[in-house]
């Protein structure tokens, strides 16, 4: 196969080339058009820019357990339509991802769909009960790429400095959902003008940041890395930024929605609106920018979470955290980011690509000769509005309805195989 003239983003930035793709691999980036074969698969990218594979490495596929939100298939269609070759799903299903047996169903049911490809994440305690850690080794043969307890924190930090040892032991690192649960206590929403405003429950930043601190502190005197989810506060940058500095091993990610919207967006109640960690102020907004922009924030997630309309359909309250993040990231981040100035195209892609796969240590991430021919085409310059109910991940549940964006994937590559391309009619 081969993709000409198109506008490649590379680690030195944007270049017009053609990439030839062989067995799955980037054989050549070239300058210079040269003839094409007889049975090759010419794709014409004039006006379109190809971006290294984008890379979410904060999903929840919801199988097994919650297929009415999403499975396997669902989700991988979603990804692969969001651009995304490669992704990790959260081990917050039921049974939980806790052992060799749920990580290995992961793999294989990923392999038999066939899309994207899926990493599974397995959780950090069996059960995701907090009590006593989960079957690490078992699940690292199996093909965990990191753990997690996402959806919340580990409480007992004498488990979680055992975890990060024995993660380290087996060469993974954990991933922090950072969240004081006494202190968030039930909350929906920020603690803030919008709380008191609607009436509804809110969170203070601490109930995040003071499980940021101590997942720091503990990767700090053990020496060991850490990974902070979803980043959403002021407080939480500056605590990692400062981490950083004196040489802890952090890295950390955000959301669209945290570097997009603030709580004001909570005041019609619409339940879209609704996730963990809520949606801050525009204080907190602006700090997760300078955050990526100075590289404290080294990476762009979805934390996609798909959720059913019944779980959605009702009181603030009682609705489900949670937005259906995989076909709208790549346009919301590229609109809200590059097309303002706030980073380029190379910098865009480090933050969707390179940084989790070097977060990970998975293959791919960069645009090279020898890589995995993973590639995200895409047409910058289309704009286009997002239509939830057009979604085909079973999760309709996003507060961006109605927004217009710029960047349209047009085709999707995996192991040089076009996996998605876009339906135009
Ligand atoms: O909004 C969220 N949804 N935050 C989480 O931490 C968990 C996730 C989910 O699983 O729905
Ligand atoms: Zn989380
Ligand atoms: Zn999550």
């Amino acid at each position: 196969m081969i993709l000409q003239n198109a506008e490649i983003v590379t680690r030195d930035g944007v270049k017009l080339a053609d990439v030839t793709v062989e067995n799955g691999r980037i054989a050549k980036i070239s300058s210079c058009p040269r003839a094409t074969k007889r049975d090759e698969l010419v794709l014409d990218c004039r006006g379109l820019t190809v971006f290294p594979g984008l890379i979410d490495m904060h999903v929840h596929l919801r199988e097994p357990g919650f297929e009415r939100k999403e499975d396997i298939a669902s989700g991988s269609r979603a990804a692969v339509k969001g651009g995304f070759t490669q992704i990790c799903c959260m081990p917050n299903t039921d049974p939980v991802i806790d052992n060799k047996v749920v990580a290995s169903y992961i793999t294989a049911r990923a392999k038999e769909v066939g899309l994207c490809k899926i990493h599974p994440i397995g959780a950090i305690t069996k059960g995701q009960r907090g009590e006593e850690l989960a079957a690490i080794g078992g699940m690292k043969a199996a093909g965990v790429v990191a753990l997690s307890e996402d959806g919340k924190s580990v409480q007992n930090s004498k488990l979680m400095a055992n975890a990060m040892l024995y993660a380290s032991d087996f060469g993974l690192k954990c991933l922090c959902h950072c969240e004081d649960p006494a202190l968030s206590d039930g909350a929906s929403v920020n603690e803030g003008y919008y709380s008191t405003l609607t009436g509804l429950k809110g969170s203070l930043r601490a109930a995040e940041d003071v499980m940021i601190a101590r997942e720091l502190l503990l990767a700090e005197s053990l020496d060991l890395p850490v990974h902070i989810c979803h980043v959403s506060t002021y407080s939480g940058v500056q605590l990692i930024r400062e981490a950083k500095a004196r040489g802890v091993k952090v890295t950390a990610e955000t959301c669209p929605h945290y570097f997009i919207l603030t709580d004001e967006a909570i005041k019609n109640f619409d339940t879209n609106t609704k996730v963990n960690p809520p949606l801050r102020a525009e204080k907190d907004r602006l700090a997760v920018i300078e955050g990526l922009k100075d590289g404290t924030i080294d990476c762009i997630v979805t934390d996609h979470a798909p959720h059913h309309a019944d779980d959605k359909n009702v009181e603030y309250a009682l609705a489900a955290f949670g937005i259906s993040g995989l076909e709208t990231s790549f346009a919301l981040s590229y609109t809200a980011l590059v097309k303002t100035g706030l980073l380029t195209p190379a910098q865009l892609a480090e933050k969707m690509s390179g940084a989790p796969a070097k977060i990970l240590g998975l293959e791919g991430g960069e645009l090279k000769v020898g890589a995995p021919a993973d590639l995200t085409v895409v047409d910058l310059n289309e704009k286009w509005t997002v239509e939830p109910n057009k979604f085909v991940s079973k999760g309709k549940n996003s507060p961006f309805g109605g927004r217009e964006v710029y960047g349209k994937v047009k085709y999707t590559v995996v192991d040089g195989t076009i996996k998605y391309e876009e339906q135009t009619a």
